[in-house]
């Protein structure tokens, strides 16, 4: 069988790598990939993983690329594309593709559709308010003591989320995203959610439009620096599975979050087929849904992978012919840790082309695997080319040994102005 996979970081290496083990792929292809995801080859016949110069946004590229080579299965990564509507067109094109489609992506592109399903069918959210209009908004931010948080609705990079300790802040940040439109037309509505306090867990579920299978629990961390401090990124580290949550409280949890999310999808004619994942906030009330995304976390998913047991072709395709019923999630007992190593400067402006050193070194570690993110090939050298350059990913018998082997390979590897966290699983140990 032929396979798509679109997109270029870690999460697209990680996709990459896990489907190619599938012993049903004969050809795989990767659009736009990276360098690392261009060294990946086939369980089945060794054939390499072909990069395609085609972007993740190129949809009528894409559509032409798969009619011609006959895919018989896409996989797309990243939100862009789903929230233009790839799954669509793919599909009424009558070829296979797994992901959301525009309908189900809106639970990442817009908070406030997000915020109102929560509590039209009684998921447990922070208290909130949407809002077309600023002073509303600020009304409702000074009904909760100003301390509080402002979302513009739309995609904004993730830059649209805005924290506030009292009134005057949240006075500025509803002004910054309604009226100064610092995130453009993202900021025509905002959510004004009140501001929990608790520990931050990622969940991710697989579902079929029917069914939702979730997975053991991960956590990210989202700030540039050690101690949660400097800047929001996309991620700098995940681990599987986080001590904050014992498998009876996650199956509570998913009871809580996933039974009402697919009753809901059903009732408002939403075919959920992808993966959902919530951001919660375990808070002394018990857990709370932050936000919805509708595709795979990026850096979750390369402790996800590492750690699942099952074939992912028969999952995705299971999840996208909603025949997911049949299937039993299996995972290894044992954790994953996963430390990002990032470009000096990341998340802000970072220089590129930065020889990248030691990748075979660390490779060549038992139960070690480096995800590359922002690599490019240059006179057949391996050299940086985005934010967040390689994902150094271990598996341990505890999460104390997968933080000890990541930290290990990380150790292998150089590149000029390279920085990272160095307590990626700390808190949970
Ligand atoms: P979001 O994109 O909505 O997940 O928000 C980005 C980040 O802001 C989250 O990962 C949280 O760390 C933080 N955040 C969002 N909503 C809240 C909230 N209601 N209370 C506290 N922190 C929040
Ligand atoms: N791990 C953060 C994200 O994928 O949005």
């Amino acid at each position: 069988m032929k396979i798509l996979v679109i997109g270029s970081g870690g999460r697209e290496h990680a996709l990459v790598w896990k489907l190619a083990q599938s012993p049903h792929v004969t050809q795989m292809w990767c659009a736009p990939g990276n360098a690392g995801i261009a060294q990946e080859r086939l369980a089945k016949n060794s054939s390499p993983v072909e990069c395609v110069n085609l972007g993740a946004e190129d949809l009528p590229g894409l559509l032409a690329f798969a009619q011609e080579k006959k895919i018989a299965l896409t996989v797309v990564g990243p939100d862009n594309p789903l929230a233009l509507g790839i799954v669509d067109l793919f599909q009424s094109h009558g070829l296979k593709i797994w992901g959301v489609n525009q309908k189900a992506a809106q639970f990442e592109s817009s908070k406030v559709f997000s915020q109102k399903f929560m509590e039209k069918y009684g998921i447990p959210t922070a208290a909130a308010g949407t809002f077309s209009d600023a002073t509303a908004a600020k009304k409702f931010c000074a009904s909760l003591g100003g301390r509080c948080v402002v979302k513009a609705d739309g995609l904004a990079l993730g830059k649209g989320v805005l924290i506030c300790a009292n009134q005057a802040e949240a006075e500025k940040a509803v002004d910054e995203i309604m009226v100064s439109k610092a995130f453009g037309t993202a900021g025509a509505n905002v959510v004004v959610q009140e501001f929990l306090e608790g520990i931050e867990v990622s969940l991710h579920a697989l579902c079929d439009g029917k069914n939702a299978k979730i997975f053991p629990t991960s956590q990210d961390h989202k700030r540039a620096l050690d101690g949660d401090l400097g800047l929001n990124t996309g991620g700098m580290g995940t681990y599987s599975p986080t001590p904050f949550l014992t498998d009876a409280q996650l199956a509570d949890t998913a009871r809580q979050v996933l039974e009402p999310f697919m009753r809901g999808c059903v009732a408002e004619g939403i075919d959920y087929r992808g993966l959902l994942y919530p951001g919660v906030m375990l808070t002394k009330a018990g857990p709370k849904i932050l936000e919805f995304n509708a595709r795979f976390g990026d850096p979750e998913t390369q402790v996800y992978l590492t750690r699942l047991e099952n074939d992912l072709v028969e999952l995705l395709d299971a999840s996208a012919s909603g025949t997911l019923a049949q299937h039993e999630l299996k995972w290894k007992p044992e954790a994953s840790v996963c430390v990002v190593m990032a470009s000096g400067g990341y998340p802000g402006n970072y220089p590129k082309e930065k020889l990248i050193t030691g990748l075979d070194a660390a490779n060549a570690l038992p139960h070690t695997k480096v995800f590359h993110a922002g690599t490019a090939l240059k006179d057949s050298q391996i050299v940086t080319n985005g934010g967040r350059v390689l994902g150094v990913t271990a598996l341990g018998k505890d999460l104390r040994a997968a933080q000890a082997a990541a930290y290990a390979a990380v150790e292998k590897i150089h590149f000029d102005g390279a920085h990272f966290r160095r307590d990626i699983a700390a808190k949970a140990l």
